[in-house]
C-alpha cells in the first residue's frame, strides 16, 4: 500500500513519526497506575517492629507495582463507595495531596483515577531537600495541604489539622517501606519556596513534609 503513495506524502508520513517519538523521549507523561496488591507485605506487627527512619539509597528506579501499592497505601481511596481514604482527615477534608518528584519530573497522585498526572518534566529532586541523598534516590514524595479545601476555620487550626493529617500520610508509608522492604525518610528540611514554584502550587497550597523513598542501599 506504501508504494501506492506519492513520494511527498511518504517523507510527510516519516517526518511525523520521527517528530512524535523525539517528543516523547523529551516530555514525561502521565503514569498510570496498577491496582494495589491487597495481599502483599509483611503482617502489621512485624511492619511495626521494622519500621524505621533509613538515609542511604540505592539509585535503582521503583518498580510500576511497588509505586503503584507505595501510592495507595499513602493516601489511596480505600472504601470506593464514599470515597474515603487510607489515610483520615479532620473532617473529611481530604485536603492532601500527594506530589511524586522523580527523576523524570514531577507528578500529581490522583486517587480516583488512581494515576500520577504530569506537573512539570525535568529532574527536580535536587529541589526536595538539601540532605545529599535526596537528589540521587527514585522518589521525593511531597505531602501538600490545600486550605482552600478546608473551610471557615481559623488559619491556626488549619495549619494544625494540615501537620496532623499528612502525618498520618507519613506513617502509613513509613509501614508501606516497612513491610515492603524499602528503605525511607520523612523530611520537614524543605526549601519550600524554590519547591512550591518547580510544582506550580497556588497561594492555598502548603508544603508540610517531603518523603524520601527507595531500595535500600547494597
Ligand atoms: C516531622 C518530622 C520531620 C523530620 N525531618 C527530617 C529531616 O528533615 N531530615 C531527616 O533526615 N530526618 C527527618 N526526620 C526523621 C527523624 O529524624 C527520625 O524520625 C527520628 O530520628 C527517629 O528515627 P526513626 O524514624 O528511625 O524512629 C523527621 C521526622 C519527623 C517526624
Amino acid at each position: 500500500m506504501l508504494s501506492k503513495l506519492p513520494g511527498l506524502a511518504i517523507l510527510l508520513v516519516i517526518g511525523l513519526a520521527l517528530m512524535i517519538s523525539f517528543g516523547v523521549a523529551q516530555e514525561a507523561s502521565a503514569i498510570k497506575l496498577l491496582a494495589p496488591q491487597l495481599n502483599s507485605g509483611k503482617l502489621l506487627m512485624q511492619a511495626l517492629k521494622e519500621r524505621q527512619s533509613m538515609r542511604n539509597f540505592s539509585e535503582k528506579p521503583l518498580a510500576l507495582p511497588a509505586l503503584s501499592n507505595l501510592l495507595w497505601a499513602a493516601n489511596g481511596i480505600n472504601r470506593p463507595e464514599s470515597g474515603k481514604r487510607t489515610a483520615p482527615t479532620a473532617m473529611n477534608r481530604q485536603e492532601i495531596d500527594v506530589y511524586v518528584v522523580l527523576p523524570e519530573g514531577i507528578y500529581l497522585y490522583d486517587p480516583k483515577e488512581h494515576v500520577l498526572k504530569i506537573i512539570a518534566s525535568g529532574d527536580f529532586r535536587k529541589l526536595c531537600g538539601r540532605q545529599d541523598f535526596v537528589a540521587k534516590a527514585p522518589v521525593n514524595l511531597i505531602y501538600v495541604a490545600d486550605y482552600a479545601k478546608m473551610g471557615s476555620i481559623e488559619d491556626e487550626t488549619k495549619k494544625f489539622y494540615a501537620a496532623t493529617d499528612a502525618g498520618f500520610v507519613a506513617q502509613n508509608v513509613y509501614l508501606f517501606c516497612a513491610s515492603e522492604g524499602l528503605a525511607c525518610v520523612v523530611r520537614g528540611m524543605v526549601d519550600r519556596d524554590a519547591l512550591a514554584k518547580a510544582m506550580r502550587l497556588k497561594p492555598d497550597h502548603n508544603i508540610i513534609l517531603a518523603h524520601t523513598i527507595g531500595y535500600p542501599a547494597e
